[in-house]
């Protein structure tokens, strides 16, 4: 019988992917047809895609240190190598896709930060880094570092970003096929990395003001998108992270 977190381990081996793999050559022949309106749109979705998985991909370490076992250490490493793999997959979209400037990933991600709003970049390079630096000093703050990292960063605003981004290639006028791809592969892994997020969470013993703040920074999280994400879809990731709060046995007063 596979005990703790082991599980998740395992299921993220059984679903590793190339992102080098992904044939682009498609989408960077019909990236020039893309209307003003559709090239916006989903730039500005790949600039969020861009520093959010650079930014998560770069904090674990502090979640594996903390960990009070190993198996659930192996699990936030594995994590990890997800989390590389997409900031590596969003920069080619990036760089052979949409034709961005810039030599390295780092100056390519410069250029993107014009395309997303300051609350996406705050949340992303400023608030979940302290988040990380406060739990490397004080492993008591696990609970609360994955409520904000896996249940609020991804649960509620990279959810809300990949599903709009599907949405989004679903309308275009010229479709993109490896980049629907690899969105795909995306959201496939970002869901066992909220199912164990969920899990830590229920393991532990949330008391009220933690769950009151893990609510309410999915409320406002939510918005660090601006227009390039519709109001329902915003309501329905908000609706979905309370209702997996709730199935992760916290109780609202
Ligand atoms: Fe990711
Ligand atoms: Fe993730």
């Amino acid at each position: 019988m596979i005990t703790g977190y082991a599980h998740f381990a395992q299921l993220a081996e059984s679903l590793q992917w190339d992102e080098k793999a992904i044939d682009f050559s498609a989408d960077r022949e019909a990236w020039p047809r893309l209307t003003g309106a559709e090239n916006a749109r989903v730039l500005g979705l790949v600039a969020g895609f861009v520093i959010a998985e650079t930014s998560v991909s770069g904090q674990l370490g502090a979640y594996e240190a903390a960990a009070p076992d190993e198996s659930m250490a192996a699990v936030f490493q594995a994590q990890a190598r997800d989390e590389a793999r997409h900031a590596r997959f969003f920069d080619r979209v990036s760089a052979e896709v949409a034709c961005v400037p810039g030599e390295l990933p780092a100056q390519r991600r410069d250029a993107l930060r014009a395309h997303v709003g300051d609350e996406l970049v705050d949340l992303f390079e400023h608030r979940l880094p302290a988040t990380a630096r406060r739990l490397a000093e004080d492993h008591a703050g696990l609970t609360a570092a994955v409520g904000l990292y896996h249940m609020v960063i991804e649960g509620v605003v990279l959810l809300a970003g990949q599903h709009a981004m599907l949405d989004a290639l679903e309308g275009l006028s010229v479709g993109l096929p490896g980049v629907r791809k690899g969105m795909e592969l995306v959201l496939r892994d970002e869901r066992w990395h909220i199912g164990f997020g969920s899990r830590v969470v229920q393991s532990a013993a949330i008391g009220r003001e933690e769950a009151d703040a893990l609510l309410e920074q999915g409320e406002t999280a939510a918005k660090v998108w601006g227009d390039l994400i519709t109001t329902e879809a915003i309501e329905t990731a908000v609706r979905q992270h309370r209702r997996r709060l709730k199935a992760a046995g916290i109780k609202f007063w």
